[in-house]
């Protein structure tokens, strides 16, 4: 897609994922190096004064495509003409707080910005990376009922990363050598990420690695757990392969999905494979480049994938319920 300028909101952009992302948005990495790039910053207000410090930073950079950037704690103003709005704004899991708390603090957050959005431009997209990620996508997109569903997602992609990451490692080669890994459900460790259909160099994966035991266990484990993983290491959530993740799917949205590949997001089921419509459920998708997509179809689930995607739907659709009233 070509625009002039692009107009991208950023929702909690005081915050470390924030700071990965910023430059390589202004960089013109993503958007190209013939498109400006206009950036809205939105904060609590308490953030306002960090801020301005991230601000000084992208400004001390001299992007030559940097247009302009706007400050704001007003998610009216934050999110007016826009093109794309990251939502990763949210309040963090604190100590000994159950994810059902966490559910029901953030939704709130989103319910008003939701409204907001529909301030956008009329191609606006929204990915939603702050968490309970799918389901703060599911407030979002029903509390802006001027917004097409399809426009909204959640971010799966870092999951993908992390799927693709694994079997590279354990295959000996590159991820470029591997192709149609899924990310299904919920991004929590109920995510299934699913080789079924993977291909290692058009090759099915089973064929390649002999370690179906991995393939069945620890490689599912491992891809859940590795957000768990990363703060253990490193005391903080992952923030740089989130924020790179996130630049990751607004290219696969903005671009033709190659070959007979596909990528996963949280989207809006439109009731394929048994999901309930209208749940923000991450699913195999291929994007037209012209800012539509669909899901793909026909996959064969055995037993064992079955089993593994109602785990994660049950979970999702008890996420649903529990913010249930704020579902405009
Ligand atoms: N989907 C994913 O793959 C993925 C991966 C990693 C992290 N995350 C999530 O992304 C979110 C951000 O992570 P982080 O490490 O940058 O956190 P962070 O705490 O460093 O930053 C979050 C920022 O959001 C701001 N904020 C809070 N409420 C807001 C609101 N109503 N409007 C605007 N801004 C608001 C905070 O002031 C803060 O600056 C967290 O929810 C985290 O769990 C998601």
């Amino acid at each position: 897609m070509s625009r002039k300028t692009v107009k991208v909101a950023v929702t909690g952009a005081a915050g470390q994922i924030g700071y990965s992302l910023l430059p390589r948005l202004a960089s013109g990495e993503i958007f190209g190096m013939d498109t400006k790039i206009s950036l809205h910053f939105l904060e609590i207000t308490p953030a306002l004064p960090m801020l301005e410090g991230v601000v000084m930073e992208m400004n001390d950079s001299a992007f030559p495509l940097l247009e302009n950037i706007i400050v704001t704690d007003d998610p009216n103003i934050a999110f007016d003409g826009v093109n794309w709005a990251m939502l990763v704004g949210s309040k963090p899991r604190g100590k000994g707080m159950l994810r059902g708390d966490l559910i029901r603090e953030n939704g709130p957050i989103f319910t008003g910005q939701g409204a907001a959005l529909q301030r956008g431009a009329s191609d606006l997209r929204v990915i939603v990376v702050g968490n309970p990620a799918n389901t703060n996508a599911l407030i979002a997109m029903n509390n802006a009922p001027d917004v097409p569903s399809g426009r909204f997602a959640a971010l799966t992609h870092l999951d993908q990363n992390r799927a693709y990451s694994q079997i590279a490692g354990k295959a000996g080669v590159t991820v470029n050598d591997i192709r149609k890994i899924t990310i299904w459900g919920n991004h929590s460790a109920t995510q299934y990420p699913d080789v079924s259909h993977a291909l290692i160099n058009g090759k099915p994966i089973f064929d390649v690695i002999d370690d179906h035991e991995w393939l069945r266990g620890d490689f599912i484990t491992t891809v859940q757990k590795r957000g768990a993983a990363i703060i253990q290491a490193r005391g903080k959530s992952s923030a740089a392969s989130a924020a790179n993740a996130a630049l990751n799917h607004i290219q696969a949205m903005e671009s033709v999905t190659p070959g007979d590949n596909w990528f996963s997001s949280g989207v809006c089921s439109d009731g394929s494979y048994g999901i309930d419509e209208g749940l923000m459920f991450s699913l195999p998708i291929r994007s037209d480049g012209k800012g539509s997509w669909s899901v793909v179809q026909g996959l064969e689930i055995d037993a064992f994938s079955q089993e593994k995607i109602n785990a994660t739907l049950e979970e999702l659709r008890n996420e649903k319920a529990m913010v249930a009233e704020l579902l405009a």
